[in-house]
């Protein structure tokens, strides 16, 4: 746990003092409608939380039912046990069985403008078909697939099939490079690898193909690949190793009964940054994460059947797998799918997007808020957004003042806020309003969900008293809490379980105000948020000194009005290399080659030498301090190895 505490203020945030509150006809109709409900739920999972989950657990389906709800040995939990099910049965199945089988599950559109909807039959039958090629191509229960697409309803598709076979998915980000998606494939040993010829973005294909071609050049556990004919550029095939999605699936049977997975089996792994070393691959497992899921986005979302609900997450990152594929379908929802980025080939897309299919419910991340309101409220004003009737943010804190434009420009002053707090690890939202019940400060994700039990802590684990800034944890287990890191426990049991005694570690520092509501505060670890994107500066750093002329390299971030956070890097050179302008841009370069462009540094300062402490820790909190054009270094500089160095940056600061 590094220092970052200093970071942890928002000047705006402590002065916050309005309140929302959801209209009366709001409430009344939402699952939870008022705080004495609230209040009551909250209780009653205190009290007993088998019972509480064991009831929730009541509305799925199961092929057979747990001896026990949960047990709990700190860090290590297991949920339902001795339980079967299967996520994708409880997704589409049960569905198809009703009414629903002809409801809209997914309506999607291309950045192109083609559309194309799938209702929970159709959905079924794709998913079924997908699953018997996956096991014509010898993909087993418990086998690793990596998934590298673009957001398409095949996309959720590769998900649905595999979860139904019981194979592990194992979803990269189609915006990671080779080598990032080389380093995942390996860490996992997938066996096989779905992805698409292409997606658009801005109006260029992006060629996903040749990413998997260079990447498998290094990755002896891919047997298969599967490509979806998405974009229709020019692909390479490898005779015996790739085959198209579509000649497959013209072949398989619709029929393709779940796989009973017990509900600890592993459902997916998901590469997240941490702050050292190589991205961790955080698993999580069947029947607490189904549960979760479709408990918390049911009353996060406050989901009914009239809704059209859209997640503009990626499936790449969390809130894809949670609240767009796995969430949303579980309680039988409609939700829209959208291809390319929300502001192509204008401000307007997003809004029109929501005005076309009368979207009901908007869950998007702040960065995409500030650079909305940057662009100007006539993009939105322009089209009509009546049918919306719920917002929501994730993925970073939202300062109060874009809190305010999305609620009066985009919800009209009548659609409550959700500013959801989760994590990778979380599997699902931890913190947040229940939109008819809690009343909304701007800034502050509120209160913990029913069932599950928040505190902020010193480093000792003792508890801080209101408006004292600490350390967040979770004390308790919750269903979708994640399992492990895939293959490094030592890892899982020191990243999150060291730290602060008793209690699973966030990486995050925040306070709670006499009220009980919770104020994220930002990572006070080495992992930093990049419009919503977690990344670990020492991935970067580790990717800046894999080019030749680095000897050294410290990352920094400092505040950016749309990103959160933008990355400055700080380098030194190995003899015989000058910093110029191209070296910068070779190196800028270079990290988008070995992680994805998400990680590109906005600036690289060449330096003679990095400020380190006399055992050698490179000194981030100086160099954070220079990043920010802080001339005056401050706090304590004693332990600094030689002085000399940060004079030198200083210096070049001033240039
Ligand atoms: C940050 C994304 C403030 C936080 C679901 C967390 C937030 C990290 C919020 C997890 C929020 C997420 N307010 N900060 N509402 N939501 N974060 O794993 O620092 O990509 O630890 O999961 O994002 O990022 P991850």
């Amino acid at each position: 746990m590094a220092k970052q505490q200093e970071n942890m203020g928002m000047d705006s945030v402590l002065k916050e003092k309005r309140i929302f509150k959801a209209s009366v006809q709001f409430s009344k109709k939402s699952h939870v409608p008022s705080m004495v409900a609230y209040d009551k739920m909250y209780k009653a999972a205190e009290k007993s939380p088998d019972k509480f989950w064991g009831d929730i657990a009541k509305n799925f389906f199961w092929f057979k039912t747990w001896k026990k709800v949960v047990n709990w040995k700190n860090p290590d939990a297991q949920w339902f046990i001795g339980a079967q099910t299967n996520i994708c049965y409880n997704a589409l199945d049960v569905h198809v069985g009703t009414w629903r089988a002809n409801k809209a599950a997914i309506i999607f559109e291309g950045e192109h403008g083609d559309q194309a909807v799938y209702t929970y039959s159709q959905l079924h039958r794709e998913v079924c078909k997908f699953a018997n090629v996956l096991k014509r191509r010898g993909i087993e229960k418990g086998d690793r697939v990596a998934i590298y697409m673009g957001m398409s309803p095949q996309l959720m598709i590769a998900l649905l099939a595999c979860a139904r076979v019981g194979a592990v998915h194992s979803v990269v980000f189609g915006g990671f490079s080779s080598t990032a998606l080389a380093d995942r494939i390996n860490d996992a040993k997938a066996k096989a690898v779905i992805c698409s010829d292409g997606v658009s973005r801005r109006g260029n294909v992006i060629d996903l193909k040749k990413v998997v071609d260079d990447a498998l050049v290094n990755c002896p556990s891919v047997l298969n690949v599967i490509v979806f004919q998405r974009s229709n550029n020019a692909v390479s095939m490898v005779e015996g190793r790739d085959h198209w999605w579509h000649e497959l699936a013209a072949l398989a049977s619709v029929d393709c009964p779940a796989e009973k997975m017990s509900s600890e089996d592993p459902l997916f792994i998901l590469y997240t940054s941490g702050s050292t070393g190589k991205p961790k691959g955080i698993m999580h497992t069947t029947g607490g994460y189904m549960v979760y899921a479709g408990y918390s986005h049911k009353h996060v979302f406050d989901i009914k059947d009239e809704d059209v609900y859209w997640c503009t997450a990626d499936v790449g990152w969390i809130t894809g797998h949670t609240y767009v594929t796995y969430g949303p379908l579980l309680n039988g929802a409609t939700q829209v799918i959208y291809e390319g980025a929300v502001n192509y080939p204008d401000w307007g897309r997003i809004w029109d997007i929501i005005e076309r299919h009368k979207v009901t419910i908007l869950y998007t991340a702040p960065t995409a808020i500030r650079s909305f309101i940057r662009a100007g409220d006539e993009w939105v004003n322009k089209h009509n957004l009546s049918t919306l009737r719920l917002l929501g943010t994730v993925g970073e804190p939202i300062n109060p003042e874009a809190w305010i434009w999305y609620y009066n420009v985009v919800g009209k002053k009548k659609c409550p806020i959700v500013d959801t707090w989760w994590q990778t690890e979380t599997g699902g939202i931890m913190i947040s309003p229940l939109p008819g019940a809690t009343p909304m400060k701007p800034g502050s994700a509120t209160k913990p969900l029913p069932g599950i039990s928040v505190s902020i802590v010193k480093k000792d684990g003792s508890p801080c008293k209101a408006n004292e800034g600490g350390f967040l944890v979770i004390t308790k287990p919750w269903p979708s809490m994640l399992r492990d890191v895939y293959g490094d426990r030592d890892r899982f049991v020191k990243t999150y379980w060291s730290d602060i005694p008793g209690a699973y570690f966030t990486g995050d520092g925040a306070r709670r105000d006499k009220e009980g509501y919770v104020w994220i505060m930002g990572r006070v670890d080495d992992v930093v948020n990049i419009s919503g994107h977690r990344l670990g500066t020492s991935e970067i750093e580790s990717a800046l000194v894999s080019h030749e002329a680095v000897a050294e390299a410290a990352i920094a971030s400092r505040p950016d009005e749309i990103k959160g956070n933008s990355l400055v890097a700080f380098v030194t050179l190995k003899s015989g290399y000058h910093g110029d302008s191209d070296l910068k841009h070779e190196l800028q370069n270079h990290v988008v080659k070995e992680i994805g462009s998400i990680a590109r540094p906005d600036e690289i300062r060449f330096a003679e030498a990095l400020p380190k402490t006399r055992s050698g820790k490179i000194m981030r909190r100086l160099l954070r301090e220079i990043a920010n054009g802080n001339m005056n270094v401050s706090g304590d500089t004693s332990t600094l190895e030689d002085f000399s160095a940060l004079e030198k940056l200083r210096v070049h600061d001033d240039e």
